[in-house]
């Protein structure tokens, strides 16, 4: 494994500008990436480099764009559009206009007839809790009931119709920033109840987001799933076990991971989830209710760690099988 910190992505783009960029007849790839200890972002470009792939590694938050008589979108001095693709890992979080930008230099590349994967589209959709729980449901794919309001009293009468629900930023990832409340009660991450009266905090939530997104709590073992789907197919699937106590499942929030093998009608669902957004690989998480299974939400830009690591399947490889195959059609 080839481990990326900021000398070697230096490394890369100065040997592949002095070396590589006269070569003729190898696909050019660019790898989007904001974090260099990025382990899916090493992957990719293992799997790019083994394949003869041209690679250059691109931080979206550094291109440049100067219009003039032509436009002309840059990055370190590599003229992006001569890419033939960019696999987007990461577009890098910050403040809006920055973000729009950087999605909108994506639609321009597409424009100019780079593949983009996933498409900005999709990875927009994605990143949406809102419009992707829409799409889903819209797709016939089961969702927990989800209110989306823009009214603090709509909202705590929603709440407390509820019962148990969970409200999530619409952008938000990782398990952060999610409030549950059940029986009247703000439960704390670690299922404490937490001291800060809930409706106090919805008031609070509506003014500074301007609208809220309540979903039904759905009563589980105390884990979910996570999927990862390439080009229609799901090539491994995690359990994600919430600490004791705990009701929110993110390895990133302290859950582990084991594996978990998903019936044909659930995978079914996972590839139908992955198609309704756009995204050629995705990770979906699901939920085991008392109903079945239920989608949570599909990641554009997922990480391949946790199901190499529990799974020993390189999602990387098979993306980079996707973009041969389809570039040599
Ligand atoms: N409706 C729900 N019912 C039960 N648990 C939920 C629900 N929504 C979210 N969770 C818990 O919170 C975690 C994070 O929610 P998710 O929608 O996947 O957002 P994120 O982008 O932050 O991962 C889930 O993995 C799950 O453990
Ligand atoms: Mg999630």
């Amino acid at each position: 494994m080839i481990t990326i910190d900021a000398h070697y992505c230096n490394v890369i783009l100065t040997e592949h500008f002095n070396t590589y960029t006269s070569l003729i007849g190898l696909m050019k790839l660019g790898i989007a990436l904001t974090d260099p200890h990025d382990w899916t972002a090493a992957a990719l470009l293992e799997a790019a480099v083994k394949r003869d792939f041209e690679t250059y590694l691109i931080d979206l938050r550094h291109i440049e764009v100067v219009i003039k008589e032509d436009v002309a979108i840059s990055y370190q001095g590599l003229i992006l559009p001569t890419l033939d693709v960019v696999v987007v890992r990461d577009v890098g979080a910050g403040p809006m206009e920055g973000v729009s930008l950087r999605f909108d230099l994506l639609r321009q590349l597409e424009m100019q007839g780079t593949l983009v994967l996933n498409s900005p589209e999709a990875i927009r959709n994605a990143a949406n809790k809102y419009h992707t729980t829409y799409m889903l449901s819209k797709a016939g794919i089961p969702v927990p009931a989800t209110f989306s309001v823009q009214d603090r009293d709509k909202a705590i009468e929603i709440i407390n119709e509820l019962r148990d629900a969970v409200v999530k930023p619409v952008f938000g990832y990782k398990g952060k920033d999610i409030i549950r409340v059940r029986d009247g009660n703000m439960l704390e991450p670690d299922g404490t109840i937490s001291q800060v009266p809930w409706q106090e905090q919805i008031t609070q939530m509506i003014s500074s987001r301007g609208m809220l997104y309540i979903q039904e709590f759905i009563e589980n073992r105390g884990r979910d799933i996570r999927a990862f789907v390439v080009n229609g197919k799901v090539l491994g699937s995690i359990y994600r076990s919430a600490r004791e106590g705990h009701w929110i499942n993110n390895l990133s929030q302290g859950g582990t991971s084991s594996p978990c093998s998903l019936t044909s009608s659930q995978e079914k669902i996972c590839a139908k989830a992955a198609e309704a957004v756009g995204t050629v690989f995705a990770g979906v998480d699901l939920i085991e209710g008392p109903n079945g299974m239920m989608v949570l939400e599909v990641n554009g830009t997922p990480s391949g760690e946790g199901i190499f690591n529990s799974c020993r399947v390189n999602v990387a490889e098979h993306i980079l099988d996707y973009i041969y195959l389809i570039s040599h059609l």
